[in-house]
């Protein structure tokens, strides 16, 4: 006796109907990067497709997206001007703040701004924080600053904030202090399980944020450790986060999976810059079908247990109608 499997995969309407997951535009945020200035779309060679955009031509974008049905956006900042603290973002007139006024401004509740707290765009050493005097990230002292700047941008009527910055007691410092002053329903989506990743390389172009001097490991995670992962994000949930979030994705299924299993929170995935670049090379050789492989690496993140996926492919997905 053996099972005929085959049976279900004869005809496609039969496949169609019993395919367990499938993308919706729904489920996806779209990854913004805001620079000062006027008329400005900076195009970036490690990520095409990608531009640095200036808040007036960010709205295009914007009503762009919303008439594509993708209303959730993902903004960083990346100031003109850095300083040793990362001034721009304690500034209530900061460039993030502004934008963000500005988009709401226009577009309302049409579309939700999700921004993200972190010092790396806004310091001219690029690390996550304020440094001490070796040089090392200050976890406790980058807190306070961090708390500032959650406070600025929920002023400006941001919807979420997403922390990335990979600091102790990050979620439960914003958390209270975002209580003590009225914002108690604003939600956070914290980076939980942040890995010191080479898959941020093309960001970092972006951004203009890789860091001066020696590297991120001390605050981001060892990429070869699940416990460490696991705990960092139920950590993270026991601090009061909202959402959970695993990054990078693709090299990281395992732990989607595994977190996934041990928390009852949504759960992002955050398809990062450098998975996009090697789908993007790989399109240019012509050697794979790109949208078939478009498919099936963003599927095995819905696969893995992700509920939200962010994704510079987002816009893509709907224009090759994947979803
Ligand atoms: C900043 C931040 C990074 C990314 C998102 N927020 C980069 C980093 O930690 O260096 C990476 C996103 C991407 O690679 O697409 N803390
Ligand atoms: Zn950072």
């Amino acid at each position: 006796m053996f099972k005929r499997y085959r049976t279900l995969r004869i005809n496609p309407i039969l496949r169609d109907m019993l395919t367990e997951t499938r993308l919706h535009k729904e489920d996806f945020i779209y990854p913004l990067f805001v620079v000062n200035g006027h008329g400005v779309k900076n195009a970036i060679d490690s990520m095409p497709d990608v531009f640095q955009m200036s808040a007036d031509v960010l709205i295009g974008e914007c009503e762009k997206l919303i008439k594509k049905g993708i209303n959730k956006i993902m903004l960083f900042g990346i100031p003109k001007i850095k300083d040793s603290i990362g001034s721009d973002a304690l500034n209530e007139n900061g460039l993030m703040a502004e934008t963000i006024k500005f988009l709401k401004r226009a577009l309302q509740d049409d579309i939700f701004i999700i921004a993200d707290l972190c010092f790396c765009e806004y310091t001219q050493h690029g690390h996550c924080g304020v440094l001490d005097s070796k040089g090392i990230l200050n976890n406790d002292a980058t807190l306070e600053f961090l708390a500032q700047q959650a406070l600025i941008l929920a002023e400006s009527q941001v919807d979420m904030l997403a922390p990335s910055g990979m600091l102790d007691g990050m979620i439960y410092t914003l958390k209270t202090v975002l209580a003590q002053n009225n914002f108690y329903n604003l939600p956070i989506m914290s980076y939980s399980t942040k890995f010191a990743s080479a898959y941020y390389g093309p960001f970092r172009d972006v951004a203009q944020s890789t860091p001066i001097h020696g590297d991120r490991k001390s605050y981001q995670q060892n990429m070869a450790n699940r416990r460490e992962a696991i705990l960092e994000s139920l950590n993270d949930e026991n601090e009061q986060a909202d959402i959970l979030m695993v990054k990078p994705a693709l090299a990281y299924l395992d732990i989607i999976r595994d977190i996934r299993e041990k928390s009852l929170l949504p759960l992002a995935a955050y398809n990062v810059s450098g998975e996009y670049n090697l789908l993007k090379l790989a399109q240019k050789t012509g050697a794979m079908d790109y949208e078939k492989l478009l498919l099936e690496t963003i599927t095995s993140m819905k696969r893995a247990g992700a509920d939200i996926i962010i994704s510079y492919h987002t816009q893509e997905l709907v224009d090759m109608g994947l979803m």
